[in-house]
């Protein structure tokens, strides 16, 4: 193991055409926020370095939908996703963005340089082109036919129906999704990064010098290169992006996964004039957090063209989580399927902590994992706030309540005592090591059962009853309760940073580092403050509001779906005029026997008092709609339905789930008054 001198941990740029949700703090920025705030605590040099991806065709796609500039797009979302990520406490050291001068310096550099070391080839290829917008198209915005399982929306780069990977003129009957007109084929030329090059540096650095990297990691490069590498265009013809920095380079741009990774670079140097000692000294640990979907960019290209440049160190570390999943499905931007971080700054104000530590409880370390509300409200309710909470309370309540909020004598200790003091540096070992070994989940449990000792510890000695026979024995009680918490402070910080600032003004302190835990304590006498509830419970309204969210969501996402009968033959003013559509109101209804669909209702038609038969009984109890303004069709022949005439037909819509429901009048209107 090579000496460390300094630490340079990135988090994935996320792009900036929308909000940040639960998956990305999940994924990357929880994960690395730990990892780094632990370096800190134990004195290491460490910066941590994001900022807001801006480039690439979703974000010109965006800007078109919406009317407005590119630029407008990522000044929005650089925003809001800056704005989330601080307010939940992620400590980057900076946030930058990629539309910045010195990015673009940075970028056109690197590039200049491998350019002029020859490292590119140049290849003039047939590409997919939208005359209409006059633009070329990336292979995700052209959808067609998929030749083998004939999907009919299937993408030109995959077919989502049957898996296969595809290339755009693999379709048939491709669209622009842009314009939806045909696209032709025209020929372009770009740069190539030749991939394959690399391959035996890229074979023994991964597979040969980092068998350690978590087994997901190592698995996808290792099927990549056993598929083999092939040239990748680093440059797209686009009007948004950094310009490639070469003469007849005219309306071409870097490719957006070339200029990101360089973006971490950039965002360096505006940290600090020192920036190459974090990028080119051998003795800095260089780790890149990520989701999995960004395994090979910062796996096999970043670092072959960190290589091909020559003045960079390479990573470390690449510790990729796989994806969280919301209430068992999929995670999506366009679905609206996500849990907003914006959103749930208002709807949860106070509870950073509790989703920083619920999504760090079920990281998808190791699988794809699944985010539940009522997980998290257990997580909440039966941990931090029975357990953590609940200790620390009462550990501050009693010292208040008996020893007027001052840290009683220690004095002899039991052997139950001693065990329990033993385990301060046990514990602080193991959290220690799961954490430098990016496994985030297991160091949060053993900080859970750190507190799940105190709380422990508290219920066994019950001061509150030892009080009236032994002053001097719960004292010592507190005493070792109160060293506790002192102890959690420093070790819940990197995971729960708003608690453990809390935790530390609740006792009145500012200085205790991760190095103190186990070894300083609270001085005698020392007076501690009043404490607060660390955290409150979670009432089960308060998840019953955001499941129905998700449902309603759902069924927008459904009723998008419907597919829609097309319009019918037109029909004359007066063929319309024929139909006496008005506003009656139900009387009676009941269940027409031996039928399952069938209501017999009687219908105040303001003119008369008729039956209707109706094949509504699925969808509506008799009992509930009596009283109920509906619309009917009067003029409706008669009909025989069961032995019954029915006079007219009510009229009602199909929802998203396929109920029927009632067309009735926006306000109260007078019986029969004509729909028209
Ligand atoms: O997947 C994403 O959200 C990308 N914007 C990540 C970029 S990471 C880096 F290379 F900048
Ligand atoms: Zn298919």
């Amino acid at each position: 193991m090579k000496n460390i001198a300094r630490y340079t941990v990135t988090a994935a740029l996320p792009y900036a055409n929308g909000p940040v949700h639960i998956g990305h703090l999940a994924g990357v920025y929880i994960p690395a926020d730990i990892y780094v705030r632990y370096l800190r605590l134990r004195g290491k040099d460490v910066i941590y370095v994001c900022g807001s991806d801006e480039h690439g065709v979703p974000i010109t796609l965006k800007a078109r939908q919406e009317g407005i500039k590119p630029q407008d797009v990522v000044d929005k979302y650089n925003k809001i996703i800056k704005d989330s990520f601080q307010k939940f406490g992620i400590s980057f050291d900076i946030y930058s963005r990629t539309t910045n001068k010195t990015h673009y310096e940075t970028a056109s550099e690197f590039f200049k340089k491998l350019y002029n070391q020859g490292d590119f080839i140049q290849k003039t290829t047939e590409q997919y082109y939208d005359e209409e917008v006059k633009q070329f198209l990336a292979d995700r915005y052209i959808v067609g036919t998929c030749p083998h399982c004939h999907n009919e929306n299937a993408y030109g780069d995959q077919c989502e129906k049957c898996g296969t990977s595809l290339n755009a003129t693999d379709l048939i009957n491709p669209h622009s999704m842009v314009s939806g007109s045909k696209p032709v084929l025209k020929a372009t030329s770009h740069w190539y990064l030749p991939l394959e090059k690399y391959d035996s540096f890229l074979r023994k650095w991964i597979l040969e010098d980092h068998k350690e990297w978590k087994s997901n990691v190592y698995g996808q490069c290792k099927s990549w290169l056993d598929q083999g590498l092939q040239p990748r265009a680093v440059s797209r013809d686009l009007d948004w992006g950094v310009p490639v920095p070469v003469e007849g380079a005219t309306g071409k741009v870097l490719y957006v996964w070339f200029d990101a990774p360089i973006g971490y670079i950039s965002a360096t140097k505006e940290l600090t004039k020192d920036w190459e000692k974090y990028w080119k000294s051998a003795d800095t640990k260089l780790v890149h957090f990520i989701g999995k979907d960004n395994i090979v960019f910062h796996c096999i290209i970043f670092p072959a063209m960190l290589k091909a440049e020559g003045t960079f160190i390479l990573p470390e570390n690449v510790p990729a989580n796989e994806f969280l999943n919301l209430e068992g499905d999929k995670i999506s931007t366009s679905r609206n399927w996500a849990v907003w971080l914006h959103e749930y700054l208002i709807d949860f104000p106070g509870k950073e902590d509790v989703l920083r530590y619920t999504l760090c409880a079920n990281a998808p370390e190791t699988k794809d994992n699944d985010f539940t509300w009522k997980d998290f409200q257990a997580r909440n309710n039966n941990e931090l706030v029975a357990i953590l909470g609940n200790f620390v309370n009462r550990t501050l309540v009693l010292t208040h309540k008996y020893f007027e909020g001052k840290v009683p004598t220690c004095n002899q200790l039991t052997d139950y005592d001693k065990q329990a003091l033993a385990e301060i540096p046990i514990f602080k070992k193991n959290i220690e090591e799961n954490i430098e070994n990016f496994k985030f989940r297991e160091a949060l449990k053993s900080l859970m059962d750190f507190a799940r000792l105190g709380n422990k510890y508290l219920a066994d000695t019950e001061p509150w009853i030892v009080y009236k026979t032994d002053v001097e024995r719960v004292k010592t009680i507190l005493n070792i309760s109160l060293q506790i918490c002192l102890n959690l402070s420093a070790a819940c910080e990197p995971f729960l940073p708003f608690t453990a600032s809390k935790l530390k003004s609740f006792l009145n302190i500012t200085e205790f580092g991760w190095n103190d835990i186990g070894i300083k304590t609270l001085a005698d006498e020392h007076k501690i403050n009043k404490p607060e509830l660390l955290f409150a419970k979670i009432e089960d309204s308060e998840i019953e509001a955001q499941i129905t969210k998700l449902q309603n969501t759902k069924l927008a996402n459904e009723a998008t779906n419907i597919s829609l009968e097309a319009q019918k033959t037109n029909i004359s003013f007066d063929d319309f005029c024929k139909m006496d559509i008005r506003i009656g109101k139900i009387i009676e209804a009941e269940r027409v026997p031996k039928t399952k669909k069938l209501l017999k209702l009687t219908i105040d038609t303001g003119i008369d008092k008729r039956t209707v038969v109706s094949g509504i009984a699925e969808f509506h109890n008799p009992e509930k709609i009596v009283g109920k303004q509906v619309t009917i069709l009067a003029n409706l022949e008669p009909r025989e339905i069961k032995g019954i005439t029915s006079h007219g037909m009510i009229l009602m819509a199909e929802n998203a789930g396929g109920e029927l429901v009632f067309v009735s009048p926006e306000k109260d209107v007078k019986q029969g008054s004509s729909v028209k």
